[in-house]
C-alpha cells in the first residue's frame, strides 16, 4: 500500500476528483487529499474528509497544529502526487515555483513522481503560455494526462476536459510501478567532461555540461535505484539523494568508476572523457613563452573499455558521441567495449548532444536492435533509455 496524494484544484470537473481518489482505494492505497483554497469555495473539505477517512488539507498554516511543517512531513511519506482537476492556475505556479499555498510548496518539496490532468476552458489550455508551462514541467520529469475534446463547462465543445477518471488512475498506478521498477539494483552513472590540465591553470576538455548523465541518474533514483553519480566538473545541481562522487581527470573517474563497478547492477557511462591528456604534468604554471613550440599528448585510458573486460553480470550502457556515421561508430563500440546497449547521439546537431537540454539519439543494444527517437528533452530520453535498460534484463531473467 501507497500514499498518494491526491491534489484538487478548483476546476468544475471537480465532482471527477471523487472517482479518482475512489480508483486508487480500490487498487489498495491510501490517499490523502489537499484542496487549494479555491477548491474548497466549489466543495466543502467535509466531502473528501469523508471519502478519504483523513483530514483534507487546504491551509498552509495549521492553527490547530502550529508546530507541524506538514508539506515537509507528508512529502516524505508520498510515493505519488496527483494532481486532477490542475487549473491553468496550478500548473503555471508550478512551473515557475511559486510556492503560495499548500499544494504549490508541498509540489516543491516532494520527490515523488508527479501526475498532472489539466481542466480547463479550450482557449487556455492552448494558450502558448500554458503550453509552454506544461513543456517546461515535462522537462523536468513531471508527466500528463492530456484533456479530452467535449462539452466544457462554459458552454464550448473543445479541449479542456478532465481526462477520465479511470484513464487518470491506470497513468497514476502505472507511475507508482514505474517508481519501484529499480527497487533494490544499484546504478552508477558517469557524467559531465574530465580535465586534463597542463598546468595548475591550463587544461584540455570539452563541452559537456554533464545534464544527460545527471538526467539518467535522476530517472534511476525515481525508479527506486540506489545510484552512484561519478561526475566530471559541472555546474549542473546534483539529484537529491544520489552518491555523488566527484572525478576531475580521466585517472580519477578510472580509479572511482573501478572501485563502485563490482558492486553495481547497472553502469551508464554518459561521461565525455577527455580523450587525450599531457604527459608530465607540470606543478607550476608555464610562461608562455615556454609554450610556443608543440605540446605532447598521450591518450587518456578507455575507462568504459576497462569496465566491459572486467564485466561479471553488469548491465553495461555506454555512450557515442558522432558526427559521422552515427550507427555504424556505434555499433563498433558495442564490440570493442562489450557493451549491452549504447545511446549513439549526433553531436553535430544544433540544440542536441553537448550543453544542449534536448536530445536525440539511437539505441542500440548487443544483438543488433536499433531503436531512434525524436529531438526530447534529456529527461525524457533518460525514460526511454530506462526503459529499454528494464525491457532487456527483464528478458534476461
Ligand atoms: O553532458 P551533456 O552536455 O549533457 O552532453 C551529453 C553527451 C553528448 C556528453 C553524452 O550524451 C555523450 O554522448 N556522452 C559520451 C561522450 C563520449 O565520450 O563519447 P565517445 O564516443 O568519445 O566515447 C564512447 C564511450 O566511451 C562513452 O561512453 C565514453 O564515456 C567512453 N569513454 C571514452 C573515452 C575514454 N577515454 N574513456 C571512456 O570510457
Amino acid at each position: 500500500m501507497a500514499k498518494i496524494v491526491l491534489g484538487v484544484t478548483s476546476s468544475v470537473s471537480i465532482y471527477k476528483a471523487c472517482e479518482v481518489l475512489r480508483g486508487f482505494q480500490k487498487a489498495g492505497h491510501e490517499v490523502q487529499v489537499i484542496l487549494t483554497p479555491n477548491a474548497a469555495k466549489l466543495v466543502s473539505p467535509l466531502l473528501f474528509n469523508s471519502l478519504s477517512g483523513r483530514r483534507t488539507i487546504v491551509e498552509l498554516f495549521d492553527e490547530d497544529h502550529p508546530w507541524s511543517i506538514a508539506h515537509v512531513a507528508l512529502a516524505k511519506e508520498a510515493a505519488l502526487l496527483v494532481v486532477a482537476p490542475a487549473t491553468a492556475n496550478i500548473i503555471a505556479k508550478f512551473a515557475a515555483g511559486v510556492a503560495d499555498d499548500f499544494l504549490s510548496t508541498f509540489y516543491l518539496a516532494a520527490d515523488a513522481p508527479v501526475l498532472i490532468a489539466p481542466a480547463m476552458n479550450e482557449a487556455m489550455v492552448l494558450h502558448p503560455q500554458t503550453r509552454d508551462n506544461m513543456n517546461r514541467l515535462r522537462r523536468r520529469g513531471v508527466e500528463f494526462v492530456e484533456p479530452a475534446k467535449g462539452y466544457l463547462a462554459c458552454g464550448d465543445e473543445g479541449w479542456g476536459r478532465l481526462a477520465e477518471p479511470e484513464v487518470i488512475v491506470r497513468r497514476g498506478l502505472e507511475l507508482l510501478r514505474r517508481s519501484l521498477s529499480l527497487d533494490g539494483r544499484t546504478v552508477l552513472v558517469s557524467a559531465g567532461p574530465t580535465r586534463e590540465y597542463l598546468d595548475p591553470v591550463r587544461f584540455l576538455s570539452n563541452r559537456s555540461s554533464g545534464k544527460m548523465g545527471y538526467e539518467m541518474a535522476r530517472e534511476a533514483l525515481a525508479r527506486g535505484a540506489k545510484v552512484v553519480l561519478v561526475s566530471g566538473p559541472t555546474h549542473e545541481v546534483p539529484p537529491a539523494r544520489a552518491e555523488l562522487v566527484p572525478a576531475e581527470t580521466a585517472a580519477d573517474m578510472k580509479k572511482e568508476l573501478l572501485k563502485r563497478f563490482p558492486k553495481s547492477d547497472i553502469v551508464v557511462m554518459a561521461a565525455a572523457v577527455a580523450d587525450f591528456s599531457f604527459p608530465g604534468q607540470s606543478g607550476r604554471k608555464i610562461k608562455k613563452q615556454a609554450l610556443s613550440g608543440d605540446l605532447k599528448i598521450a591518450p587518456t585510458p578507455d575507462i568504459l573499455k576497462a569496465l566491459g573486460e572486467r564485466k561479471k553480470g553488469q548491465f553495461l550502457v555506454g555512450f557515442a558521441a558522432e558526427t559521422d556515421d552515427l550507427e555504424a561508430n556505434a555499433v563498433k563500440k558495442i564490440k570493442a567495449k562489450r557493451l549491452d546497449l549504447i545511446v549513439a547521439n549526433d553531436v553535430s546537431g544544433p540544440g542536441i548532444g553537448f550543453d544542449a537540454d534536448e536530445n536525440q539519439a539511437l539505441l542500440i543494444d548487443a544483438g543488433g536492435r536499433v531503436r531512434g527517437t525524436p529531438k526530447m528533452s534529456k529527461r525524457e530520453l533518460s525514460r526511454v533509455i530506462w526503459d529499454v535498460i528494464e525491457a532487456s534484463l527483464g528478458q534476461r531473467s
